[in-house]
């Protein structure tokens, strides 16, 4: 017996015109034995693989193709009223055309219509053969798709319906259901969380610093600043006025955030200081610790021999912080450490005057520069120690927003 993790939530599920529709029989079937109401809407080319009858009398609901009704009897604002209602939108299989459509804003079909006026999340499941999923038209959809905030649950390999084997399997209906329960608690927990943090203010720094040696070489570091970025839409998501500070990154600014530009240590720690009045810090950009004590005015021409360079101290941004710390206000720096890890963090932490600190160990797996993922370990002021797995870096953003926000 399939447990009722679906009790009492209300499921939108589109079924578009590939050979995967089939398998849109089962996922009703298990969405419905998990105790979730499920609206089907189906594209009319979907229509054409599996019988909306078949659909229909799993769902008990009638199944909804067209957007204009054909009886005109005043059930115009259906779209609208079912993205009201839904707390999750799934659209399974969904074909290269549907996601070209959705990532577009067409609004042609029920289906397309409903997406465009749904406020639930929309989770996706390509299916398609192997050239059509990897086409730079599809990947660059699905990527606009992700940008809105859509997630993407990726297509199995495998053989396909044209016997080619590759890319482009739907994943199977009882994963499928999976990860619609796992998305459903996500969405409870953030609503929890929605205005954790109205009111406060909180300053971000993230990237890294460039110090100029001329106008052509500069020293820098690889941190790409996702985990900072991560941490500026995490906190803007809670409520909070989000003031990021930025070192050279190619990363978007994430929506609601104010950002400030800065290239040198120097830039960071005086637009830090304009903003050193907030309620929260976190200070994960990797800041240079050291500058070219002159930046020549022009390349510096190779010479025989070897070069030497003199650099001298930047400011320490988060010492000064902690130096000049406000009551009430909560400081988090971050640790990039390769030997004695713990102890170098602990010490950081307690030198720099700090409530928190994040402690990324560069030998870990998962950890580090540039990786999607990040493995961390949170101390306290208090000595209180925990060793977080590794998880995408947003997730570990909203774990160390839970640990510091309490
Ligand atoms: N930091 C800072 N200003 C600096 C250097 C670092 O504010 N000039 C901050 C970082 O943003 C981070 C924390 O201090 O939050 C620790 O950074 P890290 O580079 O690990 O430590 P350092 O203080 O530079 O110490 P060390 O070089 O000895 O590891």
């Amino acid at each position: 017996m399939m447990p009722a993790t679906l009790n009492g939530r209300n499921l939108l599920l589109g079924v578009t015109g590939s050979i995967a529709a089939y398998k849109a029989a089962e996922l009703v079937r298990l969405c419905k034995k998990a105790g979730a109401e499920v609206q089907v809407l189906m594209t009319p080319d979907a229509a054409r693989f599996i019988p909306p009858l078949t659909l229909g009398t799993l769902s008990e609901r009638e199944v909804l193709v067209e957007i204009f009704p054909e009886n005109e009897d005043g059930s115009w604002t259906k779209h609208v009223n079912l993205g009201l209602w839904a707390d999750l939108f799934v659209v399974a299989p969904a074909t290269a055309q549907t996601l070209a459509k959705l990532a577009y804003g067409f609004c042609d079909t029920m289906l397309t219509a409903t997406a465009l006026a749904s406020r639930c999340p929309l989770l996706v499941a390509p299916a398609m053969d192997h050239d059509m999923y990897l086409h730079p038209a599809t990947q660059a959809n699905l990527e606009r798709l992700r940008s809105f905030g859509v997630e993407v649950m990726e297509p199995g390999y495998g053989e396909l319906a044209s016997g080619l084997v590759g890319h482009g399997r739907m994943p199977e209906p009882e994963a499928i259901v999976a990860r619609l329960t796992e998305k459903l608690v996500e969405i409870d927990a953030s609503a929890e969380r929605k205005d954790q943090l109205t009111g406060k203010r909180v300053l971000v720094t993230a990237g890294p610093t460039r110090e100029p040696i001329d106008p052509v070489r500069l020293i820098t570091n690889p941190s790409t600043g996702t985990m900072g970025y991560a941490l500026a839409a995490a906190a803007h998501a809670r409520g909070a006025d989000v003031i990021l500070v930025s070192g050279p990154t190619n990363l978007a600014t994430p929506t609601g955030v104010t950002r400030i530009d800065v290239t040198t240590a120097e830039e960071m720690h005086a637009a830090v200081q304009q903003h050193a009045d907030v309620d929260y810090v976190f200070m994960v950009a990797a800041v240079a610790d050291y500058t070219p004590i002159e930046t020549a005015p022009s390349k510096i021409k190779k010479d025989e021999g070897d070069l030497t360079l003199r650099l001298r101290r930047t400011p320490d941004i988060l010492a000064t912080l902690g130096k000049n710390k406000h009551n009430g206000q909560v400081l988090v720096g971050f640790a990039m450490e390769t030997d004695d890890v713990l102890a170098n963090a602990q010490r950081k932490l307690e030198k720099k005057n700090l409530d928190w600190i994040v402690l990324n160990n560069l030998h870990e797996q998962g950890a580090g520069f540039g990786n999607g993922t990040n493995r961390v370990t949170l101390l306290r002021r208090d000595g209180h120690r925990e060793d977080l797995p590794v998880l995408p870096k947003r997730a570990v953003a909203e774990a160390i927003l839970d640990r510091v926000l309490g």
